[in-house]
């Protein structure tokens, strides 16, 4: 399966998911980055290591999204791309675009949805007390942070956590969620029927993406 991952800036998730396409066993290959930002970290990480870049810069659109998408989409048909990873990219997309990559779009969100959707998740996560937190991949809806879920990992709350080491410990699981959630759907033990993703009974996600010890 070939993938594009968008990013806008240091694109760690998406060198997890280069690290992952790089074992020839594995169901899917990274076969473009694209990015918003063309001096974003990631795009220069990702062209090291020999993958194709793309940035398609949003602000000389001057405000039209549709078409700045339009462009992109116009590119993941030239590398005749099958699925879309988003990892960080920092631009809310049109119902344009989401419908038409419905169900072949999908995100990586740092929080465990339908809890905290939008920015700074790790700070509120912590002002609401939460014992558990974590990240979820999702299919990609018109609506911000929402949409089928693939895969979730979670990690406790410590009672001296501050957004940044919690942050640190849920990035950590996000660079195991990401691949193993599309190894699920790039080989096809995650299926997604209406608003529900449904995984083949062999399927199970790995019990290691959940720290054994509680909190
Ligand atoms: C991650 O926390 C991801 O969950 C969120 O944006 C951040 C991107 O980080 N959507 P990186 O660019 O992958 O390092």
């Amino acid at each position: 399966m070939r993938v594009a991952a968008f990013i806008s800036g240091r694109g760690s998730n998406m060198l997890a998911l280069a690290d992952a396409c790089a074992d020839p066993d594995f169901p899917a290959e990274l076969s473009l980055v694209l990015s918003n930002e063309a001096d974003a970290p990631g795009l220069a990480a990702a062209a090291a290591r020999g993958i194709a870049v793309e940035a398609v810069p949003h602000r000389p659109f001057a405000g039209d999204r549709e078409a700045h998408e339009r462009t992109i989409d116009a590119v993941l048909t030239r590398e005749r791309i099958e699925l879309v990873c988003l990892a960080g990219y920092m631009r809310l997309l049109t119902p344009w675009l989401v419908e038409r990559w419905r169900d072949r779009m999908i995100n990586i969100h740092p929080s465990l949805l339908p809890a905290f959707k939008g920015l700074d998740t790790h700070g509120r996560a912590l002002a609401a007390g939460v014992r558990w937190h974590g990240c979820t991949v999702h299919v990609v809806r018109a609506a911000m942070d929402e949409g089928p879920i693939v895969a979730q990992a979670a990690v406790p709350v410590a009672d001296d956590d501050d957004a940044h080491t919690l942050g640190a410990r849920v990035l950590e699981q996000e660079h195991r969620l990401y691949p193993h959630a599309l190894s699920l759907i790039a080989s096809g033990a995650a299926r997604v029927a209406g608003e529900r993703v449904i995984l083949h009974p062999h399927a199970l996600p790995s019990p290691a993406l959940n720290p054994p010890e509680a909190p």
